[in-house]
């Protein structure tokens, strides 16, 4: 990223994906980033960086794929199976992880913790704060249970001095909080602008790579993309991992949009608690524990999360309106779904949702956004509005049309597997995933190949008789009777 003299100019650099032009043109011309926010000057350090990249010295030996060893990357296995299986394994020497979210997510707590097993295994740490004062990570410390023993604090934000005190002490691991604090005397613009955020990961991102040494670093995204910085980091660091939270719960999943070392599909789900970030390494099974038995209005989805089968139980109560406009009110849904679902219900499933309010809600918080949780929504409502309780072992998933048409929903199998694996004993799923499903030991699968089939096969009779609108050819029969 060096430029040389003749071409040290001033570019223009988009907030939200980092991609520089020459000429101010108003917004990103890059017609895949489409940001709404204008471009912004970034004047060039005044020193160039020492080397063009951390590998350029020009002695590098040549090696041969095939010699290369895949296991040869020493890494720091951490003891939360969560952390471990979204960073690919461990921690990777050398390598540069973005953590994001939004502030008070609960990446400096999550960064605290990860210290603090380090710490565990003799290891020490050194922790950069430029948010923080010590003391307040002192107190996070105390609330977490860690001593604080291997874990040095660094109050600075100048990189310069922070490479200084990295070389001279040499920790096993590097966490900066966070990067939209630090800055390079050299950069004329203020700490968390773009051109200072991206000369802090670049040099950090060198010394990481020539030192061996891990490095994090937390960066902070606001809903609306108003916070300069992380993302034009996305290109250099070797893994970027977004700590979401749930709606309102405790829960929050980690989960990568980038690893060069491992899966972007994989996920971790922990719980906010009082002794901080908690692993749930069986989450289907926490939140069906506080399931209340054939409740009315209650339908269990197995959904994935990246490749992780998760069962919800999405919650529906239909009440009759007295406003002028039903009401409809999603909790962990998209509302525009489920203005849609309640449509596609009343004209082609049977059911009589005109009048009705309805709320629908995703039990522990969570937030689906699957259209494999359309037909479950369907059935809770559907059940709530005939007053009939879904059958206790009894799962459903699939994408619903426009039409009142079940469409099929990827990585079937790995969904029944997941809810025989808690003990369901029946499964509502789409005809056109006969193909890829198999029955576990002990699960009945019942195809669908429409909204009402659906609801007749897990309500039984009751529903009114409008006549059917959906294609002859999309009502397949099932082989076997309804549950
Ligand atoms: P924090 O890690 O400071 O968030 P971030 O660095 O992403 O801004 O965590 C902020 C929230 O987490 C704060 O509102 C309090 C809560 N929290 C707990 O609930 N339990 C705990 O043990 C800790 C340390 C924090
Ligand atoms: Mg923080």
């Amino acid at each position: 990223m060096v430029r040389s003299a003749e071409n040290q100019r001033t570019v223009f650099a988009c907030r939200d994906c980092g991609n520089e032009t020459a000429k101010w043109s108003g917004f990103c011309p890059s017609p895949a980033c489409g940001s709404a926010l204008p471009l912004v000057e970034v004047k060039p350090a005044l020193k160039a960086p020492s080397a063009a990249s951390w590998n350029s010295t020009g002695r590098q030996p040549l090696e041969e794929l095939s010699q290369l060893d895949p296991e040869d990357r020493p890494l720091i296995s951490l003891p939360g199976q969560e952390i471990n299986r979204v960073l690919g394994g461990g921690i990777v020497a050398g390598s540069v992880v973005l953590l994001t979210g939004e502030p008070g997510v609960g990446k400096s707590t999550l960064l605290l913790q990860i210290a603090g097993y380090l710490a565990c295994q003799g290891k020490h740490v050194l922790y950069v704060t430029g948010e923080e004062s010590p003391h307040q990570i002192k107190i996070r410390s105390q609330r977490l249970g860690i001593t604080g023993e291997g874990i040095f604090i660094l109050p600075e934000s100048d990189v310069d001095t922070i490479l200084e005190k990295l070389d001279e002490c040499r920790p096993a691991l590097v966490i900066v909080d966070s990067i939209q604090t630090l800055y390079c005397r050299e950069v004329a613009s203020g700490p968390g602008s773009v051109a200072q955020v991206r000369e802090s990961g670049l040099r950090l991102m060198r010394w990481a790579k020539s030192s061996h040494t891990p490095v994090f670093l937390a960066g902070h995204v606001t809903k609306d993309g108003g916070v300069a910085g992380p993302r034009v980091l996305e290109h250099m660091v070797d893994v970027v991992t977004y700590l979401e939270a749930q709606d309102a719960g405790a829960y929050r999943i980690l989960r990568n949009t980038k690893n060069r070392f491992g899966s972007t599909s994989e996920v971790g789900v922990f719980e906010m608690t009082g002794l901080g970030l908690t692993e749930v390494t069986d989450p289907s099974k926490a939140m069906l524990a506080q399931r209340y038995h054939e409740a009315v209005g209650a339908a269990v989805v197995p959904v994935l999360e990246g490749n992780r089968p998760l069962m919800l139980e999405v919650q529906a109560l239909t009440s009759p309106s007295h406003g002028p406009t039903p009401r409809r009110v999603g909790n962990g849904v998209d509302y525009n779904r489920l203005l849609m679902l309640s449509a596609v219900a009343s004209r082609r499933g049977g059911l009589d949702l005109a009048g009705q309010d309805i709320i629908v809600n995703v039990a522990g918080g969570f937030r689906i956004s699957e259209p494999a949780a359309d037909l479950p929504v369907v059935l809770a409502m559907a059940s709530s509005l005939l007053n009939r309780a879904l059958k206790n072992d009894l799962t459903v998933f699939g994408e619903v049309g426009l039409s009142g048409e079940v469409r099929p929903a990827p990585q079937a199998q790995r969904r029944v597997q997941e809810a025989a694996r808690l003990g369901f004993s029946h499964c509502i799923l789409p005809a056109a995933n006969r193909e890829q499903a198999d029955p576990p030991p002990g699960m009945q699968l019942i195809y669908v190949g429409s909204v009402r089939e659906a609801v007749q096969k897990a309500l039984g009779d009751g529903i009114s008789q409008v006549p059917p609108e959906i294609p002859p050819a999309l009502r397949q029969e099932t082989a076997l009777a309804g549950v």
